[in-house]
């Protein structure tokens, strides 16, 4: 029986050593197709999911991992992946979505509403966010908001650099997703940074815009070595305020 959430983020560890026992692909799949429920900036998804199970691929990969017990020992890696660049894509598939979902006759004047400002949206206000050229137009964008925001709220974000921290925020909550999934279902997982991203990307043959988020080794955990020690963490105390 599956684990419920609480038991599942428990049980989550990060497991460096796993058993040469294989894991079902399909399940692995199944925990991919959660991880893209993940809530995601403007509905963009500006992410995607590398499952590798091919041996080959495999030994490429923990190579490119620096050679972490955590990817040479696992039996499929998956590798979560920003696609930035594809923003007007999916800009335009939430466009299509929202016309085909609000294609209906007689459509209530809230509803003839709510579909406009969604399309508006995703017409006029993404594109001027996410349009840049070489960071340029981003940093000007960053300038003419920082002077709007001296008399007004105003979204800040817009340098290259905070398009790239949206992609990533979002991309780690589909990484965790894919995690507690795992979790839920007795598999393991350890994300890793530790990788040489260049060479990862090469490896998967992926293009310039896509950058790598998170490398995620999968498996069983070896019940004696899999998990180096017990869970630390600093005081709850120390990172919760109530204000
Ligand atoms: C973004 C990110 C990158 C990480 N990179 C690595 C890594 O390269 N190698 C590794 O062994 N663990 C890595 N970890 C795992 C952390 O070390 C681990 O989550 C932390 O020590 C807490 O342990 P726990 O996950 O078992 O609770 C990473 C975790 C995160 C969230």
């Amino acid at each position: 029986m599956e684990k419920t959430v609480t038991e599942a983020i428990n049980y989550r560890r990060s497991t460096r050593v796993y058993k040469s026992e294989p894991i079902d692909s399909q399940k692995v799949k199944q925990c991919l197709y959660q991880a893209s429920l993940a809530p995601t900036s403007s509905n963009l998804q500006l992410w995607e999911f590398y499952h590798i199970t091919d041996k080959t691929l495999l030994d490429q990969l923990a190579v490119a991992c620096l050679n972490q017990n955590a990817a040479k020992t696992a039996q499929q890696l998956v590798i979560v992946v920003t696609r930035k660049d594809l923003w007007r894509q999916r800009a335009k598939a939430n466009i299509e979505f929202l016309n085909k979902v609000y294609d209906k006759p007689n459509l209530e004047e809230r509803w003839l509403k709510r579909k406009k400002m969604a399309i508006d949206y995703y017409q006029k206000l993404i594109p001027t966010i996410y349009t840049d050229v070489f960071g340029i137009l981003g940093f000007i964008k960053y300038l003419v908001f920082q002077i709007v925001g001296l008399f007004r709220p105003v979204y800040r974000q817009t340098r290259l650099s905070d398009m790239r921290i949206v992609a990533h925020k979002s991309a780690a909550l589909a990484a965790e997703n894919f995690m507690l999934s795992m979790s839920a279902i007795g598999y393991d997982t350890c994300p890793m940074e530790g990788s040489d991203t260049l060479r990862v990307k090469q490896i998967l043959t992926l293009p310039r815009g896509a950058e790598i988020n998170m490398v995620i080794g999968c498996g069983i955990r070896d019940e004696d070595k899999g998990i180096y020690g017990p869970r630390f963490r600093v005081p709850f105390e120390d990172v919760y305020f109530e204000k």
